[in-house]
């Protein structure tokens, strides 16, 4: 496939996923191979400008500047590398290079590609005046407080070390393994979501509005790039060896190559040999060494013609194949999950695998016993990507067929083939009355973080509840049973130390969920797990609607009037409001106090002047926080979107608009409001 096919592949696989993830709620592949696809395509579009398209996935990504942080322009624009793959493409690169030059003799920097964000940090007089990241490229944030407590990044210069009064040194910020796994360790037991791998852990990390998060993580840093207008090297090797003297941590890995031939073995030394390195690299990076030859080789659109990445390929191992386990979701949807004989795969023991689907798992046509290729990118999440086929040997184990009926109840199960899901048509299955309401209590629906899945089992299989409305009915005599003797009569004790400690935690509970009463509507709708409603389409719903009667009386036709809303939505909506059972508990809820409608303040608050508009909040602004900005436009009914698009409405620019965005609002015709402005229109 050309890379141009390939784009055009990959913008339709994305579209599809969104829409399996945010309209269906239902993703076919993990957020870590969603990130890979993303990345391969916005690499692939910066090698192919001629195929820029305003409705690309990628456009939707937007940069990595957060709202948190104040935006700067870069001293300099921080540009990206051209990525290659294989051998073809590096020697392809060095031939490149040879043009460019006539001929002319050079040499090539080989170095790790440091798999982190990167940061560009500018020093004046000997101290660190600056850090920030890379955002769009042309402005990023300044990220200076936190970056201070990142040990290993110089804060003064020593004293007659020869570095210029002022200059740029842009490197990575990474996490180490070893600081990685202990903060995800931390994270588990305290039930918090894991990071997926160290690149969205450091990145989580220094965007963190609290230093002092930053400064106990252990963030490390490493520089591979010196700019300046009094730069003492002639070549880039030379300067990174005087930045390592002026106290910046600089790789040892870098080497210097004089041919294709050199570059080739450092790649194949260091492929294997980076598995011992305590960070992540996602490959090597060349440079061509003399800065002259730099200068005159130039710069394209997006990245240098001097510098080049190498990704290495996904890593991959064999292991055994010892069955496949199924696991039964809060909608009933079957996954099944391959488990393996461990192994040691860039740099974690794996030996459980997700499958995703029966169609999934029938493609890959696997046996008991089946030698299985286990692959890993950059990511966390193992996936298998087929049988080992030179393994394979006639006395092959017992195919494995996907299961027909539930592995927690037994009932047959059924197919939704639309979703290419399997599923337990029976809503009383443990796993599903126990998924539902660990849904209806998690962070984003009623946040009950007083109760966790342990208490919500131990409740379940107690009596105490079995569905979300019992949690209203709770009280603290059926929590904390007196005493009973033989025959039924309270025994009356004092309590001891552990009693007094159960009591509190169970009032804890209690006051927990007596405080859920306050969540606002949008979130109890969420929290109730109708199929297809996430939580963007039920704040949607909620605005539209106003109130779940009004939502239950709503046609098929009127769900669809509402943007955003689709058949699968709406079709789901009517399926869930016509079963009995549902009604029944919404009644419950309803009396147990929580918040069926738009709360007064909510219904003022909300209009229609921004119907219907797409609208892009860029810069820096003065009567309120972008936060502010981006529910202001939700309130009366606009849409947020990252990037500029022709289909934009406005954009309402603060100080300090990035350049790159107001040529693009100039091209397309795109009209820029003053935050006077737009707060004017919306007073109207
Ligand atoms: S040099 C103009 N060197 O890879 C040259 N980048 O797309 C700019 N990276 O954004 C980058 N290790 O975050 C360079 N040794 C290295 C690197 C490196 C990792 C990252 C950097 C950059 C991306 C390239």
């Amino acid at each position: 496939m050309s890379e141009q096919d390939e784009i055009l592949q990959l913008r339709a696989d994305l579209h599809r996923h969104n829409h399996n993830y945010y309209v269906l709620n239902q993703p076919e592949i993990s957020d870590q191979d969603f990130d890979y696809l993303m990345h391969r395509l916005q690499d692939l579009e910066a090698l192919h400008p001629e195929m820029a398209d305003p409705n690309s996935p990628t456009q939707r990504v937007g940069s990595d500047l957060s709202n948190e942080f104040e935006t700067v322009k870069h001293l300099r624009p921080m540009l990206s590398l051209a990525n290659t793959y294989n051998q073809q493409e590096v020697s392809e690169f060095v031939e490149r290079v040879s043009e460019g030059l006539h001929g002319e003799p050079f040499q090539i920097c080989c170095e790790m590609k440091f798999d982190g964000l990167s940061i560009s940090l500018h020093y004046k007089d000997g101290k660190l005046l600056r850090a920030v990241t890379r955002g769009d490229g042309v402005q990023g944030d300044d990220v200076t407080e936190n970056v201070r407590t990142i040990r290993t990044i110089p804060l003064v210069l020593p004293q007659g070390a020869g570095w210029p009064d002022e200059f740029e040194i842009r490197g990575e910020v990474l996490m180490p393994w070893s600081s990685f796994e202990k903060l995800n360790q931390e994270r588990a037991v305290k039930g918090e979501q894991l990071f997926a791998n160290p690149r969205n852990a450091a990145s989580g990390t220094l965007k963190n509005k609290d230093p002092r998060v930053c400064a106990e993580r252990h963030l490390d840093a490493y520089l591979y790039y010196l700019l300046g207008d009094n730069i003492p090297g002639e070549s880039h090797y030379e300067n990174m060896q005087l930045a390592r003297q002026w106290g910046f941590k600089v790789s040892d890995a870098m080497t210097l190559a004089d041919g294709v031939e050199d570059v080739l073995s450092f790649i194949q030394r260091w492929d294997e040999a980076r598995h011992a390195l305590p960070f992540a690299t996602d490959g090597i990076v060349l440079k061509v060494n003399n800065l002259a030859q730099q200068r005159s080789l130039g710069l394209t659109a997006k990245s240098p013609r001097w510098a080049i990445a190498y990704k290495f390929q996904a890593e991959q191992v064999s292991t055994i194949l010892r069955e496949v386990t199924y696991q039964v979701g809060r909608t009933g949807v079957v996954t099944p999950v391959a488990n393996m004989d461990p192994v040691q795969l860039a740099g974690t023991i794996v030996k459980r695998a997700t499958l995703h689907n029966a169609d999934v798992m029938t493609a890959l046509d696997l046996h008991v016993g089946d030698a299985v290729l286990v692959e890993k990118g950059g990511e966390i999440i193992p996936k298998i990507v087929g049988v080992d086929e030179s393994q394979i040997t006639p006395q092959r184990g017992e195919p494995i067929t996907f299961i027909t009926h539930c592995p927690e109840c037994g009932t047959l199960l059924m197919r939704n083939d639309e979703e290419a899901a399997t599923f337990c048509p029976n809503d009383q299955c443990r796993p599903q009355i126990l998924g539902r309401i660990e849904h209806f209590i998690s962070r984003k629906a009623m946040n009950i973080d007083s109760l966790g899945p342990e208490t919500v089992d131990k409740y379940f299989t107690d009596g105490l509840i079995s569905n979300v409305a019992d949690l209203y009915d709770l009280t603290l005599e059926k929590l904390c049973p007196p005493a009973v003797d033989l025959f039924g009569n309270p025994i009356f004790t004092t309590p001891s130390s552990k009693g007094k400690q159960e009591h509190l935690s169970q009032r804890n509970v209690l006051a927990g969920i007596e405080k859920s009463k306050e969540v606002p509507f949008e979130r109890v709708l969420f929290a109730l797990g109708i199929r297809f409603v996430g939580e963007i389409a039920a704040k949607t719903l909620a605005r539209n609607f106003k109130s779940i009667d009004a939502l239950r009386q709503a046609t098929l036709d009127d769900l669809l009037q509402v943007n955003t809303i689709g058949v699968v939505i709406a079709q789901s909506l009517i399926r869930w409001f016509q079963d009995e059972k549902n009604i029944l508990l919404l009644e419950r809820l309803r009396k147990a106090g929580l918040q069926m409608e738009l709360s007064e303040q909510e219904l003022s608050e909300h209009t229609d002047r921004l119907l219907e508009q797409s609208i892009v909040i860029s810069g820096v602004f003065q009567h309120h926080s972008r936060d502010e900005y981006k529910a202001l436009i939700e309130k009366h009914g606009g849409k947020n979107v990252g990037s500029i698009s022709a289909k934009t409405s406005f954009v309402l620019a603060g100080a300090n608009m990035g350049p790159a965005k107001l040529e693009k609002a100039a091209k397309l015709g795109v009209r820029i409001l003053s935050e006077d402005e737009f707060l004017a229109m919306i007073a109207e």
